[in-house]
């Protein structure tokens, strides 16, 4: 048995303000409007709302409850979590693995592109971009990731180190006083730029089309799309890795909840912020502006390419079609809220680290904060310095798409048929302040198996072509590496870990 740790929450609003912000992340504001776009808008949003209902409600409160089921027991990283849930099969610990592999690799990338929202708050107040083409727009952020200047490497290591000394002031002390000013600013910066997208008039400012072609776009309901499996496994991307489960970081936030606190209301507060956040705000700010200005087609067109071209190349230029004070503010606005997304998600990311070394290996929260950074700045800077070789998408696709799926499978075979449903449903109740539906009982033992199976064999002819896909850089290869590095190495220490420290508890 661990030692456990000193670590708690300082209160209720900062917790569920801490999980919402772990959750409201670069996702809900780049990566949710994109993926609608491309899934046809109204198309999307059907399964997007049906996966959120039948995958993401029920691992919100699995995770919740195996989280606080270990924090009772001292374990505040998944491989022990697992563990302690079936701790006669050697198996669970290694699935564990995932919870601290996904978080090290995501954030590897993760804060190379926090990073970005930074420097552009500071082009944005200093007006860099006025009086620019949309071609000059679009060529500055090619030369910022193709690092012509320094400035993108100086902004990356002053993101590592903000967020590494957050960590290290600890959980009420650091992640949860973030939270508690980044949340509420990041809201009203959405509520601003929601208002200025959702009022766009065509022929104001340049516009050739109202901000609600693009509210129509999306919200109208294309039933079509139920038969299109590939608008299905978007969408149930989309509900992972905006809602962060199956990554390891909403169990270790919980395993720091009291005993007899409830998680079940905390668990729907926190996701449905994040709902709130993605599907209103999250679709109220690019998508009307970019239609607005550019047309349903054109905007289809740009994000082929990518979703991250619309937030950092075509945004700040439209901004500019207001005028320099309003495209101060909005540029302040739209990447504070940006930074304050991702800043909120990353610290989330260092948390089940630490907890492994604190609970394992005896660490002290700064060290840990400090390894954690560590970790990040080598394993990030093949994504800053090989951007355009693939790097940074290779790692979000191995960790920030198929991990999860994979370690929500398991997940949920542990909770729902080994850990058992009766003993699972009173995790999930004990202390409960509201009244779970019974009905999700059945949904998380029979229909979200089922649909993450689903999920996960409707994904390997994708995952099957990027593994035999030929000519890639040499860089991709070496990305690879380093990931399958990762993930042997951590899954080493949790050998050591269980060496060192469990076997005797558990064999007795
Ligand atoms: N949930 C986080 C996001 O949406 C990772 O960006």
């Amino acid at each position: 048995m661990s030692k456990g740790t000193s670590e708690g929450w300082g209160s209720r609003v900062g917790l569920i303000l801490a999980m919402a912000g772990n959750a409201v992340g670069l996702g809900n504001f780049l990566r949710f409007p994109v993926q609608a776009i491309q899934n046809g808008g109204g198309a999307f949003i059907i399964p997007y709302l049906v996966c959120f209902l039948l995958m993401g409600i029920p691992l919100l409160w699995v995770e919740w409850a195996m989280g606080r089921f270990g924090g009772r027991h001292g374990h505040h990283s998944t491989p022990f979590i697992l563990h302690q849930m079936d701790p006669r099969r050697t198996l669970w610990k290694y699935i564990g693995v995932f919870g601290i592999f996904t978080n090290i690799a995501v954030a590897a990338y993760y804060c190379y592109l926090e990073s970005w929202t930074l420097s552009y708050v500071w082009h944005s107040v200093a007006g860099t971009f006025n009086g620019q083409s949309s071609e000059d727009v679009a060529g500055f952020f090619g030369r910022y990731v193709s690092l012509e200047t320094m400035e993108p490497v100086i902004f990356w290591i002053i993101c590592l180190l903000m967020n590494t000394w957050i960590l290290a002031q600890g959980l009420s002390g650091g992640v949860e006083k973030v939270a508690k000013i980044g949340m509420p600013l990041l809201i009203l910066f959405g509520i601003v730029l929601a208002y200025m997208g959702v009022t766009l008039k065509a022929g104001e400012h340049g516009a050739v089309n109202d901000g609600t072609l693009g509210l129509n776009f999306l919200w109208t309901p294309d039933y079509s799309s139920i038969w299109k499996p590939s608008v299905w496994l978007a969408a149930a991307g989309q509900i992972f890795f905006t809602l962060s489960v199956g990554m390891g970081s909403i169990h270790c936030y919980a395993s720091y909840v009291k005993k007899k606190d409830d998680i079940a209301l905390n668990a729907m507060s926190a996701g449905w912020m994040n709902e709130f956040v993605e599907v209103v705000l999250g679709s109220a700010i690019i998508i009307p502006i970019s239609i607005g200005y550019l047309g349903i087609e054109r905007v289809v067109e740009l994000t082929k390419s990518g979703g991250l071209g619309l937030g950092f190349k075509t945004l700040p230029y439209l901004f500019t079609q207001w005028g320099p004070t309003m495209a101060m503010i909005a540029g302040v606005c739209w990447f504070g809220l940006l930074f304050f997304a991702g800043i909120t998600s990353s610290l989330a990311m260092g948390t089940p680290v630490m907890g492994f070394l604190e609970d394992e290996f005896g660490w002290k929260r700064k060290p840990s904060a400090w390894f954690f950074g560590l970790i990040i700045l080598v394993l990030g800077l093949p994504t800053v310095l090989y951007f355009n070789e693939g790097v940074f998408d290779e790692y979000d696709y191995w960790a920030g798409t198929v991990s999860l799926v994979v370690f929500a499978l398991f997940e949920i075979i542990l909770f729902a048929w080994i850990f058992g449903m009766d003993k699972g449903w009173k995790e999930i109740n004990s202390g409960a302040d509201i009244k779970v539906p019974t009905a999700f009982r059945y949904v998380i033992q029979y229909v979200t198996p089922l649909f993450l199976g689903f999920v996960f064999f409707a994904s390997l002819p994708g995952i099957w072509e990027k593994i035999t896909a030929a000519n890639l850089p040499w860089q991709v290869h070496g990305a690879r590496v380093l990931l399958i590095a990762l993930f042997a190495g951590t899954s080493y220490f949790v050998w050591v870990a269980y060496k060192k420290r469990h076997a005797k508890s558990y064999t007795a």
